[in-house]
């Protein structure tokens, strides 16, 4: 079956950098036009993107695809709502709705955490993806049902990482707002997945990639014997967004080479 994909109008948010920009970019490969949400149209320092230099869509554009950019912090209900309508405006229509954008606190245990780093994870991650699933299903249910909405949650979604308490949280209610969604409106037409990848090379990860004890304990609990790659999502995501995965609904994919079968690995 292909993926029949092309013609599709798709939000990726956080699509400046990391996961959400190999997304969009995976996609317009795949003829979807692409909504390109971020608080920044240039990607993060400190990334491993291939074309720095380029924006989402410049490099989107200059592989022959469509795509446009729209200014959005997902934590304002607002924005998430503009944000559909000048999708709507601009392509006509929504399929695929990729909640991306997050951010991560680590390195303290629970009782060092101030308010603030346990507020900005629950503001973006959570809030965040709850005001694109909500806006994005009445958009669906307005055009008639059907429709596609794509979470990234994270392995720290489904159990507990030692000095990422605020993070893991919010992740944790993410992984639940994904299921509880899918139950609602999956009569709709409407799937709705996750993924949950390990630690894979983004801006987000690059301090601890950067840490030569981190990266030797990490690579020593991973069975496959690597980092993430943004390419493992990518594929996955476009898997989900596409009619091959037709049958899959609320689920949490880990993606994670193995990490969490097993404490440590040999
Ligand atoms: N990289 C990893 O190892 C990893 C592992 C598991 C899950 N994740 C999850 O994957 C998602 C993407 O992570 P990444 O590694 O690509 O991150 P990243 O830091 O490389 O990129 C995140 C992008 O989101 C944008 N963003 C941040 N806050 C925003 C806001 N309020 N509104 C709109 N855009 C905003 C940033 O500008 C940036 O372009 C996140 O939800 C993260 O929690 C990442």
């Amino acid at each position: 079956m292909g993926k029949n994909l092309s013609g599709k109008v798709a939000i990726v948010t956080g699509a400046a950098s990391g996961f959400g920009r190999g997304i969009a970019t995976a996609f317009a490969k795949e003829g979807v036009r692409v909504i390109v949400a971020d608080l920044r149209e240039a990607p993060l320092q400190g990334g491993f993107e291939e074309h720095a230099e380029l924006t989402t869509v410049a490099e989107i554009r200059e592989a022959g695809g469509d795509a446009h950019f729209v200014k959005c912090d997902v934590t304002s209900h607002d924005d998430v709502k503009s944000l559909i309508s000048q999708t709507v405006d601009h392509y006509g229509k929504l399929d695929i709705m990729v909640n991306n954008a997050g951010i991560y606190r680590g390195g303290k245990l629970a009782h060092e955490f101030g308010d603030d780093d346990l507020e900005a994870c629950w503001q973006v991650n959570v809030k965040g993806t709850w005001y694109g699933c909500q806006e994005a299903v009445k958009r669906f249910l307005q055009q008639g049902g059907g429709g596609n909405i794509i979470n990234l949650v994270s392995t720290a979604g489904l159990q507990g990482h030692p000095k990422q308490s605020v993070y893991n949280i919010s992740k944790g209610a993410q992984a639940n707002l994904t299921r509880c969604f899918a139950i609602e409106y999956g009569h709709e037409g409407i799937r709705v997945n996750g993924i949950c990848p390990t630690y894979a090379k983004t801006a987000l990860t690059r301090e601890l990639f950067d840490d030569k004890n981190f990266d030797e304990f990490f690579i020593e609990s991973i069975p496959l014997k690597r980092w993430g790659e943004v390419s493992d999502v990518t594929n996955l995501a476009v898997f989900l967004a596409s009619e091959e995965s037709s049958y899959m609904h609320g689920v949490l994919v880990r993606l994670d080479g193995g990490e969490t079968l097993c404490r440590y690995s040999v």
